[in-house]
């Protein structure tokens, strides 16, 4: 494997981000084998491998140019960018693109009997949470002087156990903080998957790899909510239905053979078409409404 033409992404092992990151990566067209000791995903297409490990390593594996690449959630890459602030090292890794999965938030939580009115309820509590930097940044940021619990892991029954007041934790669906009877009461970080990328330069062929690669995220990003119309329309309504197409520019019109009245209407929509759109285009005139998915773009 030579190092200086192949690239190495890391991703997370097992997790809320796994199955979302591998099928982008094999989306933007990357077939891989996996090696025996399950760590790694070799790219068999494309000079670019998978390095599977924890989420929270990700962002150092990253600084540390270990890997080149990583996709990891903003919570982590936050918390390691205050961590190494704090340690008086320069956050080096670059953000490249958010990713649209892995959507979720930090938030504090307390037991559903406690009060909260803001900030201040917060002076001398303690507060567990896997997210010691992001916390002391928000507290300091609130002027708020609180302990800080830093645990690594089971956050949701520290105030059981009488380990703390109350958590600062991800949220995403909410299960975990209902089924352990916490009240979410203050937003902290909007999370969701980013790519990162290593500051140290790249060969030049690793970076045309890179510069393909986000093009090919940004495909895969395009077509995921769009759809593609095509229908017939009377020419006095196209008006009206190029307003109804959701999301679509340039509409594409092709004059149909033996009447003069009616047009061929081929889009684009970047959006999703609901059944009230094709309704409403049905209403406006419009007649053999198609939707077909779009595999693939390339702007
Ligand atoms: C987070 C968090 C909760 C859970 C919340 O852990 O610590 O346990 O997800 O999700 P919910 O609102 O859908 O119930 P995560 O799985 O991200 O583990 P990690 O921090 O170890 O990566
Ligand atoms: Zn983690």
């Amino acid at each position: 494997m030579d190092k200086a033409t192949r690239l190495k992404i890391a991703v997370q092992k097992t997790g809320r981000l796994t199955d979302n990151s591998l099928d982008l990566l094999q989306r933007c067209g990357l077939k891989y084998s996996r090696g025996k000791d399950q760590l790694m995903l070799f790219g068999e297409n494309m000079p670019l491998d998978v390095l599977l490990v924890r989420d929270d390593d990700i962002p150092d594996l990253v600084q540390e140019d270990v890997c080149d690449l990583g996709i990891v959630g903003l919570n982590v890459v936050e918390e390691a960018r205050l961590g190494l602030l704090a340690r008086g090292v320069a956050p080096l890794f670059e953000k490249l693109q958010l990713l649209d999965f892995g959507r979720c938030h930090l938030a504090l939580a307390v037991p559903e009997a406690t009060p909260y009115a803001g900030a201040s309820s917060l002076n001398g509590k303690r507060i567990a949470t896997t997210y010691p930097n992001i916390l002391a940044d928000y507290l300091a940021r609130h002027g708020v002087k609180a302990e800080i619990v830093t645990l690594s892991g089971a956050v949701e029954i520290a105030p059981r156990l009488g380990r703390a007041d109350l958590i600062c934790d991800l949220v995403s669906s909410g299960s975990t903080l209902a089924a352990n009877h916490l009240r979410e009461v203050e937003t902290i970080l909007d999370s969701q998957a980013a790519l990162i990328r290593t500051p140290v330069p790249l060969s030049q062929a690793k970076q045309d790899w890179v510069h393909r690669l986000l093009m090919r995220v940004d495909g895969v990003q395009q077509v995921k909510e769009s759809k593609y119309i095509m229908l017939h329309a009377p020419r006095s309504a196209l008006p009206q239905i190029a307003r109804l197409l959701p999301g679509s520019e340039f509409p594409t019109i092709i004059p149909l053979e033996g009447t003069t009245d009616k047009v061929a209407v081929h889009a684009v929509c970047r959006e999703n078409v609901f059944w009230e759109t094709l309704e409403s285009l049905k209403a406006a005139g419009a007649s053999s409404v198609l939707v077909l998915p779009v595999e693939k773009m390339l702007a």
